[in-house]
């Protein structure tokens, strides 16, 4: 059985994000999302939210786990006895971003975590969480990046702020 980890902070899943997941589905048996509980971040999302979320995003998609994690992703894999992470790659500016963190893993890891990239389509290149929850705080129109519930729910997350 071939298993997977995509790690990632999706805060939130885009459809870029989804684009990766439904590739890496069909090459692995098992592909497990596993969401980043990063202490040192304020995410728009609670990690519950995020694991929510992801399940209900990728529910037509039957080798899926959901999960999330905390510390070195090496360590998470191990104790789930997997040996490849996936990342999305969008553009050249991810590229060093990522090469570092790759190389760091699989140096940490004695070469037991190697890591996939698959090249996101272009249609999606250009989309990133950060810029989808700058365009919904200002009423923006998010309904080409991410799916209609998902930008339900970030929308309301901003109009609750803004009540407060
Ligand atoms: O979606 P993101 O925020 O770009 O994902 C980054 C992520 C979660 C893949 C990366 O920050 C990570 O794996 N963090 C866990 C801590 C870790 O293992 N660090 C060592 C690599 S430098």
């Amino acid at each position: 059985m071939k298993r997977a980890v995509y790690p990632g902070s999706f805060d939130p899943v885009t459809y870029g994000h989804l684009d990766v997941i439904r590739r890496a589905s069909e090459i692995f048996d098992v592909l497990v999302i596993s969401v980043l509980n990063n202490k040192t971040k304020t995410p728009l999302f609670s990690v519950e939210e995020r694991v929510k979320i992801l399940k209900e995003a990728t529910k037509d998609i039957p080798n899926i786990q959901v999960d999330s994690f905390s510390g070195l992703l090496i360590h998470y894999a191990a104790e789930n006895h997997i040996h490849v992470a996936v990342r999305g790659l969008r553009a050249i500016t991810d590229f060093e971003y990522e090469l570092q963190i790759a190389q760091t893993n699989r140096k940490l890891s004695d070469g037991r975590l190697d890591t996939m990239f698959l090249t996101t389509s272009l249609e999606y290149a250009y989309l990133s969480s950060s810029s989808v929850k700058e365009i919904a705080s200002f009423g923006g129109d998010i309904s080409q990046c991410v799916p209609d519930f998902v930008a339900e729910l970030i929308y309301e997350k901003y109009r609750v702020g803004a009540r407060e």
